[in-house]
C-alpha cells in the first residue's frame, strides 16, 4: 500500500471505535484492507469475532473515517466480515477435535444465574454470527435441558463410540440431563463426577464449532478443578450477582482459574438491577456497581450487566430464552452486546499454533 492517501485511510480506521466493545479496531486486532479504484476508496474490514448486531454502525463509522481521511469528495466503501480462530488454551493441551475455543462459565456461588447466563451467551454469539455449541457440565443439577427447550430428548450416536449432540434453537447441545434422570446424578462422587463429564466433553463428536460454551458445575471445588486442569479451556468468564457474598466466593473462582493458567475474559453480572414489570424502573436490589468494582480489582474486563428480570426466569425457565423469545427485545441486545464483547476479549488472546499445525499422527499396524 504506497499510496499516500490509503496510507491516510488505513490509519483512520484503524483508529475507528467498535460500538459496545472497549477497543479501536486496531486494538481489537482487525485485518484492514485498502484500495483506491476509479470509484473511490474501497474498505475491507475482517474481524476476529461474531458481530451481526454492529456491522451496519460498524459500516458507517469506517465509511465515514474513510471518506473524511480521502478528502470528502467520494464516498468510501465498506465491507466488514469474521472468521473465527482458535486461541491457545492453558496449559498447552490440544484442542477437542470439532472446537475451535472452549469458553467456560463459571460462578463461585450456586444460584446466581450461571446456567441461565450460559444459555443466552451461547445463543447471543450464534446471533452474532458463530457456530455455536453448549456443555451442560453441571451433573448436579443439568438445567440446560430445559432451558433450551430439549428436556427428555437422547442423543444419538452415528459410530457407536460418540454422541451426537442435540440441536436445540442453531445450536449442537449436550448435557448429562440426557443420560441420566437429575436423581442419580445427585449421589456421585467426585471421581465419578468428572469421569461423566470428561466423557461428554471428549466423547461428543461437535461440528465445527466456534464456540463451545461449558455450564460448569457451581464452586470450586475438586470437580471445577479437575476440569479446569483438563479441559482445553480457551477463556473463562465469572458470573457473579452484586452482592457481597457472591462477589467473595467469585473471587475465589478467579483465583483457582489463575492458579491452572486459565485465561480469564471477565465478569458478567447477574441480576445487576431488578426492573419493575408495571413502570419499568430500575431498582439496584442486590446493591450496585459490585461486578464493575470486582472486575476492575482484578484487572479483568465487566462484559456486561443483566437485570433481573422476570421476563428472563420466564421465558428461560420455558425453554426459549430471551435471545430466541424475543430477538429484537432490550434483553436480547444486552445478551449480545455481552457476547461481542467476550468474543473480542477472547479474539485478542495470542492464537493457538496446535490448531494452526496439527499433530499428524501415523498409524501403523492393522
Ligand atoms: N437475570 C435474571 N432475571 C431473572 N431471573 C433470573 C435471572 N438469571 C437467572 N434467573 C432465574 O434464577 C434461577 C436460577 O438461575 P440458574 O439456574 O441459571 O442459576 P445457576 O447459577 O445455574 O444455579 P445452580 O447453581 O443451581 O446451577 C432460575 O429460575 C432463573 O430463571
Ligand atoms: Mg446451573
Amino acid at each position: 500500500m504506497s499510496d499516500p492517501i490509503a496510507a491516510d485511510i488505513q490509519r483512520a480506521v484503524a483508529a475507528v471505535s467498535i460500538p459496545d466493545v472497549d477497543a479501536t479496531l486496531g486494538a481489537a486486532g482487525a485485518r484492514i484492507e485498502t484500495r483506491i479504484t476509479a470509484d473511490g476508496p474501497v474498505v475491507a474490514v475482517h474481524l476476529g469475532f461474531p458481530a451481526a448486531g454492529i456491522r451496519a454502525a460498524l459500516e458507517s463509522a469506517v465509511a465515514a473515517a474513510a471518506s473524511t481521511a480521502a478528502g470528502g469528495a467520494t464516498a468510501a466503501k465498506v465491507s466488514i466480515d469474521w472468521s473465527v480462530t482458535a486461541r491457545a488454551p492453558q496449559g498447552g493441551l490440544t484442542p477437542l477435535p470439532g472446537v475451535k475455543n472452549v469458553i467456560a462459565v463459571a460462578s463461585g456461588k450456586g444460584g446466581v444465574g450461571k446456567s441461565t447466563t450460559a444459555a443466552n451467551l451461547a445463543l447471543a454469539l450464534a446471533a452474532e454470527g458463530a457456530r455455536v455449541g453448549l456443555l451442560d457440565a453441571d451433573v448436579y443439577g443439568p438445567s440446560q435441558p430445559t432451558m433450551l427447550g430439549v428436556a427428555g430428548r437422547q442423543p444419538g450416536s452415528r459410530d457407536g463410540k460418540t454422541f451426537e449432540p442435540l440441536q436445540a434453537h442453531g445450536l449442537q447441545v449436550m448435557s448429562v440431563g440426557f443420560l441420566v434422570d437429575d436423581s442419580q446424578a445427585m449421589i456421585w462422587r467426585g471421581p465419578m463426577v468428572t469421569q461423566v463429564v470428561n466423557q461428554l466433553i471428549f466423547q461428543t463428536a461437535w461440528q465445527d464449532l466456534d464456540y463451545l460454551v461449558v455450564d460448569l458445575p457451581p464452586g470450586t471445588g475438586d470437580t471445577q478443578l479437575t476440569l479446569s486442569q483438563k479441559v482445553p479451556v480457551a477463556g473463562v468468564v465469572i458470573v457473579t450477582t452484586p452482592q457481597q457474598v457472591a462477589m467473595q466466593v467469585a473471587r475465589r473462582g478467579l483465583k483457582m482459574f489463575e492458579k491452572v493458567g486459565v485465561p480469564l475474559l471477565g465478569i458478567i453480572e447477574n441480576m445487576s438491577s431488578f426492573v419493575c414489570p408495571k413502570c419499568s424502573h430500575e431498582e439496584p436490589l442486590f446493591g450496585a456497581g459490585g461486578g464493575a468494582d470486582l472486575a476492575a480489582e482484578c484487572g479483568i474486563p465487566l462484559l456486561g450487566a443483566i437485570p433481573l428480570d422476570r421476563t428472563i426466569r420466564a421465558q428461560t425457565d420455558a425453554g426459549r430464552p430471551p435471545v430466541v423469545a424475543e430477538p429484537q427485545g432490550i434483553l436480547a441486545q444486552r445478551y449480545r452486546e455481552v457476547a461481542r464483547r467476550t468474543a473480542a476479549a477472547l479474539a485478542r488472546r495470542p492464537a493457538d499454533q496446535k490448531h494452526k499445525f496439527p499433530r499428524i499422527v501415523v498409524e501403523s499396524g492393522r
